[in-house]
């Protein structure tokens, strides 16, 4: 993104989801919708501060403040993106046999099975954040991942595969805190293996 552009939010066509209601889903469009906003602002703002060129020195704690704050707004629009791209209504929940991300599965993980506890396991753990799958470019092998907040954790030049939102109110309205894993569960039944698979390498 540079400092004259600006996103537009998009929208989903996702409803009646299994586990996941309506009323979660809307107000998950409008969290994402903010951090799309977040991003253009925070864009403008630096790109005000940089003016013609020069930051004035005086202005350097709030320009670094700005750039943290880009890092997470951004973030947060992208994964977004990515997780209600790689859902789909009438979900069929494991993928399969014979698809290129079993394939990868068993190629990095040994079995589709062994890369499930690793990937579910990783979206319980404590903490706010998301669970994603993303491929080595140089190797095509998938890995598991914890994001931390939106910024923290993605590693640079992988490519996201599966991206699932584990942040308390991507649930809240179905499920209490503590049942993290059935929202986890409903989520895998939801998933879109064709946008997964065709997002392989
Ligand atoms: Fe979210």
């Amino acid at each position: 993104m540079g400092l004259n552009t600006t996103y537009t939010a998009r929208t989903f066509d996702l409803s009646d989801l299994n586990g996941i209601s309506n009323e979660t889903l809307a107000m998950h469009f409008k969290l994402y919708e903010g951090y799309v906003t977040n991003t253009n602002v925070l864009n403008q703002r630096i790109a005000d501060l940089i003016g013609d060129g020069e930051l004035d020195p005086t202005q350097s704690a709030a320009f670094s403040e700005l750039k943290r704050r880009f890092g997470f707004e951004y973030n947060g629009m992208v994964l977004h993106e990515y997780y209600f791209d790689n859902m789909q209504k009438q979900g069929t929940g494991d993928p399969f046999s014979n698809s290129a991300f079993i394939g990868a599965a068993e190629a990095s993980f040994g079995s589709y099975e062994i890369w499930k506890a690793d990937f579910v396991n990783t979206g319980k753990m404590r903490g706010v954040g998301w669970a994603a799958v993303y491929q080595d470019p140089s190797n095509g092998s998938i890995s598991n991942h914890w994001i931390n907040l939106h910024e923290t954790g993605n590693v640079a030049g992988f490519k996201p595969i599966l991206i699932m939102d584990v942040w308390e109110h991507a649930f809240i309205r179905d499920y209490a805190p503590v049942d993290r894993p059935k929202y986890i569960e409903a989520f895998f039944s939801n998933i879109n293996w064709t946008t997964v698979n065709a997002r392989l390498g």
